[in-house]
């Protein structure tokens, strides 16, 4: 497969493959994981015992000097790879300089900057305005309010393995994970949830392509129907592929379908990229791939390379409430801007289609394992944001969850950093400048360790 010249937006050494010297955890390792075990709140969800001195592109260095390949990127946030020379740059230069001010009370140039920079890649056509914050679930809550303040009406419609964050109004809107909401209700009552076109798994049991998008009945002629008048609907929050609950995406109909409901209803429709967007699916954000626009994006994650930002953009005739009505302390800090800027420009000079070419070597290798292993279900996903189903029983398509869990540990004792999502997925979403050997070593221990398994199902 030819490739580009990427050292524009490589550091080097760029193609470091795994070195696992001795037993993981090592010693130093050990010592701090009975550290964290006494000061750090239990509720984490650590999946290995990985702990982490150092990283650099898509390579991790634990404590004890092991070094790791990296397919998580931090959870799709280290877009541009670890530690990138030129975010370095100008997360340093930035600092040396205006650290902090409270973008809330005063004016300074990189929230412009960020802005400018970020809604020219947001497909709303008409102008835009943003709104900063910390975080994916501080997005979503500035988009709730947002609607709510908009349209004047109070409910919203989410789907069955969404996640939107965790904060109590994201956690309404989230339906990924019973624990995400155990002994921490009541949500917001006035979220509801309807089934999502999960096709692997049709919620209505109709096969995709050929379907009449069955799966959205649900909304348009039970909910609108019989429980929520849909002119007190303010807005339908999707992710145009579902992250937490398996990386599942959202044919482009169902998509305009909801658009289509949206415009009919005077609803507003709300795409979360917190996770897709970025450029992880070789687009700066998933839902291109679709040509469906929203009337807001809640982006976060990959969006600074690392620094904590998120960012709530609609378009002007949207972001209309008053002074005082929405703010925050830190979001848009100058520093988080100046990394948000400097990713946005890498992601333009060749990341993104570097993001797409490697995107397609990945399918490449893992696709055909749908045809040739007996426990892998499915494969799905564009760009670098790509998901494997582990089943133990391929015509039931049964969840193959402790399995798929033994498959992260062996491949992480192997020295491939991979996580899951959903209850029996393989997640893929490595940082964006990862290499095509890179990519090539991952996909042949991924299936090496899968075969490995085969006869445990
Ligand atoms: C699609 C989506 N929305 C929202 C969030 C919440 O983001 P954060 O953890 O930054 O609050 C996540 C996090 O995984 C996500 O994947």
């Amino acid at each position: 497969m030819a490739t580009k010249d990427t050292s524009s937006f490589h550091q080097e050494p760029s193609d470091l493959l795994p070195d696992i010297k001795g037993p993981i955890p090592g010693s130093k390792a050990k010592a701090e994981l009975k550290l964290d075990e006494k000061y750090i709140s239990p509720s984490y969800t650590r999946n290995y015992p990985l702990v982490v001195d150092r990283a650099l592109g898509s390579t991790v260095w634990d404590v004890d000097g092991n070094r790791f390949l990296d397919f998580n990127a931090g959870i799709a946030v280290c877009s541009t790879g670890h530690c990138h020379p030129k975010i370095v740059e100008a997360i340093q230069k930035q600092s040396a300089r205006l650290i902090h001010m409270s973008g809330t009370d005063f004016y300074y140039p990189q929230q412009v900057e960020v802005a400018k920079a970020l809604t020219e890649i947001i497909p709303i056509k008409e102008s835009k305005r943003i709104f900063l914050s910390n975080s994916g679930a501080e997005a979503v809550e500035c988009a709730m309010k947002l609607a709510r303040f908009h349209t004047g009406r109070p409910h919203f419609i989410s789907f069955y393995g969404s996640f939107h964050g965790r904060t109590l109004g994201a956690m309404s809107l989230s339906n990924s994970k019973t624990i995400h909401r155990r002994k921490m209700g009541p949500v917001t009552p006035e979220a509801t949830a309807v089934p999502y076109a999960y096709c692997y798994r049709c919620p209505v049991n109709r096969c995709y392509p050929g379907c009449s998008l069955e799966c959205l009945d649900q909304l348009e002629h039970v909910v609108f129907s019989k429980r929520i008048a849909p002119d007190e609907v303010a807005a339908i929050f999707v992710e145009p592929v579902q992250g937490e609950g398996g990386y599942v995406p959202a044919p482009r109909e169902f998509l305009a379908r909801l658009r289509d409901l949206c415009n009919q209803h005077g609803i507003l429709l709300v795409f979360d990229e917190i996770q897709s967007g970025m450029g992880r699916t070789g687009k700066y954000f998933a839902s291109e791939h679709s040509g469906v626009v929203a009337d807001i994006y809640c982006v976060a994650k990959g969006i600074a390379s690392g620094l904590p930002l998120g960012a709530t953009v609609a378009s002007s005739r949207v972001m209309t409430w008053d002074s005082g009505s929405h703010a925050t302390t830190f979001g848009g800090n100058p520093v988080s801007c100046a990394a948000s800027v400097k990713t946005i420009e890498l992601l333009k000079d060749g990341l993104l289609d570097h993001c797409r070419e490697m995107g397609e070597r990945l399918l490449s290798h893992l696709r055909p394992l749908v045809q040739t292993s007996p426990i892998v279900g499915d494969v799905r996903g564009f760009g670098l944001m790509v998901g494997m189903e582990i089943v133990s029983d391929k015509a039931k398509k049964t969840q193959a969850h402790d399995l798929r869990n033994e498959i992260v540990m062996e491949c992480f004792r192997k020295g491939l950093l991979i996580l899951g999502c959903g209850p029996n997925t393989l997640r893929f979403c490595p940082p964006l400048v990862v290499t095509p050997s890179q990519i090539d070593w991952a996909c042949e221990t991924v299936a090496k360790v899968i075969r490995g398994h085969e006869s445990k199902a």
